[in-house]
């Protein structure tokens, strides 16, 4: 079998990596010629723990190959998956579907036999419809099949999402399709993955609805964790007494400063978007939207209340600033902002953070960017922890004590205890484990 992956961001290059692991020949496709360059001398372009060593094995194996040549790839292939970004369109939320189509076009004057076009970038409902329409219109005379196969890889976790997954979702509705994606996913047959075939429309809608879940079910138990505050209950608690209720489960019940990342916040206004256009709003997406935006910016109010009501004049020292950690993406990270508001109310924001900080000076100029976590704190009058990177975990509070211009530690992560912090003589803001006095406003 032979695949032709088009497009080596995150998605296709994990996904074709993966795709070779699992023995088959596949042709990583991009256009970017720099980008394919770089790829073919193993130089990996996203950090991804265990993608380097993955890309070089299967290229050694001659498996993994990448090319500028989109012809040819498409040509010899019995699947071709596009995996090129869907960003959202400027100002209105919706999936920007361009790069999608325009890849669709291209395969089409290349296909050569039968070949089963698979879509795996997250696109709105309708798309694979449309991509199918987009070839048949381009080539009449093309012998093919499009497939709707979403991923559901974590960043940071990419590689054991693609080889151990939960399931494989394949919106296929021939049985040639089906057979080849059987053969596709062959590997995970034997280790009696759960593969869900349906037609194109539900697997397309698969992908918004188990996003937009999550992303619902950790606005939750944020909002939860804010009253826990209140009231004078625990969060951690909360969440493992609902969590162990089989119907609810105990992951994505974190509380945190919201959610962020290239997928969640793109995906809920994208899944906001269709159903208003349909006529069939999703009010609760809606609103976890509205409050995961709020939220982030709350975050800042948190850090300015630590510091007595106002961080005009004073220096924060910020830990994290990727959206989760393992990864050095930016996008939609609620460090993004956290460190405008702080700066619009008067603060100096001194940060370090073990990936994100090359994109991080892009996107943020005014921010004092640190070699290591210890020199962000020299001098500050604040500590707050943004993202819960490893490295964050143990920190040598005696040490910081003696660095801080107050000991007070904002911890937007919950990595630590109120009491550890207590013991260890720190100011310690939390979310969702009652600090102070509970009561009703
Ligand atoms: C997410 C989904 O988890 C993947 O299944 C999906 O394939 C991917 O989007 C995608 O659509 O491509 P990812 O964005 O890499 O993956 O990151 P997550 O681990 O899901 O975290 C997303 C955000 O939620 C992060 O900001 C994280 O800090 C936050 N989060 C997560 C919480 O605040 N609390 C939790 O309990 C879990």
């Amino acid at each position: 079998m032979r695949i032709a992956m088009i497009g080596t961001g995150y998605v296709g290059l994990v996904s074709g990596t993966c795709f070779s692991e699992f023995g088959l020949d596949v042709v990583c496709v991009d256009m970017d010629e720099g980008k394919i360059d770089r790829l073919k001398q193993g130089e990996i372009l996203i950090f991804e723990p265990g993608l380097d060593q993955l890309v070089k094995t299967n290229a050694a194996s001659g498996r993994l190959s990448f090319s500028t040549d989109l012809k040819s790839a498409v040509k010899d292939a019995d699947a071709v998956f596009i995996a090129v970004g869907t960003p959202s369109r400027r100002g209105d939320g919706h999936a920007d579907l361009s790069y999608v189509y325009a890849a669709a076009e291209e395969i089409a004057h290349a296909i050569d036999g039968y070949t089963v076009i698979v879509t795996k970038s997250t696109v709105p409902v309708g798309t694979g419809r449309e991509v199918q329409r987009i070839i048949k219109e381009t080539r009449p005379d093309a012998n093919f099949d499009v497939v709707s196969n979403p991923e559901f890889l974590r960043e940071g976790s990419a590689i054991n999402d693609f080889m151990r997954p939960d399931r494989v979702v394949i919106g296929a509705e021939t049985d040639r399709a089906k057979e080849i994606m059987r053969q596709l996913y062959r590997v995970l047959y034997i280790i009696e993955t759960p593969i869900l075939f349906t037609s194109l429309e539900t697997s397309e809608l698969i992908k918004y609805a188990a996003n937009t879940f999550l992303a619902a079910k950790i606005t939750f138990i944020n909002e939860v964790a804010d009253l826990c505050e209140k009231v004078g209950a625990d969060v951690h608690d909360v969440a493992k007494g609902i969590g162990l209720d089989g119907r609810i489960g105990k992951k994505f019940l974190h509380p945190g400063p919201g959610y962020g990342g290239s997928c969640f916040p793109k995906d809920a206004l994208a899944l906001v978007k269709t159903a208003q256009d349909y006529g069939s709003p999703l009010r609760i997406i809606e609103t976890v939207v509205d409050i995961n935006d709020k939220r982030k910016t709350a975050m800042a109010d948190r850090i300015m209340a630590a510091c007595g009501g106002s961080v005009d004049g004073k220096t924060v020292a910020i830990l994290g600033l990727t959206f989760k950690p393992n990864t050095d993406d930016m996008r939609d990270s609620p460090s993004l902002a956290i460190v405008s508001a702080l700066l619009d109310a008067g603060a100096t924001i001194k940060a370090y953070d073990p990936e994100g900080m090359d994109e991080a000076k892009r996107m943020m100029p005014d921010v004092i960017y640190c070699e290591d976590t210890y020199a962000t704190m020299d001098g500050a009058d604040v500590l707050v922890i943004v993202t819960e990177w490893n490295e964050f975990r143990s920190l040598d509070f005696a040490r910081i004590k003696g660095l801080l211009s107050a000991p007070i530690l904002v911890d937007l992560r919950n990595i630590y205890t109120p009491e550890d912090l207590a013991q260890a003589g720190f100011s310690y803001h939390c979310i969702g484990r009652a600090t102070r006095k509970p009561g009703p406003r």
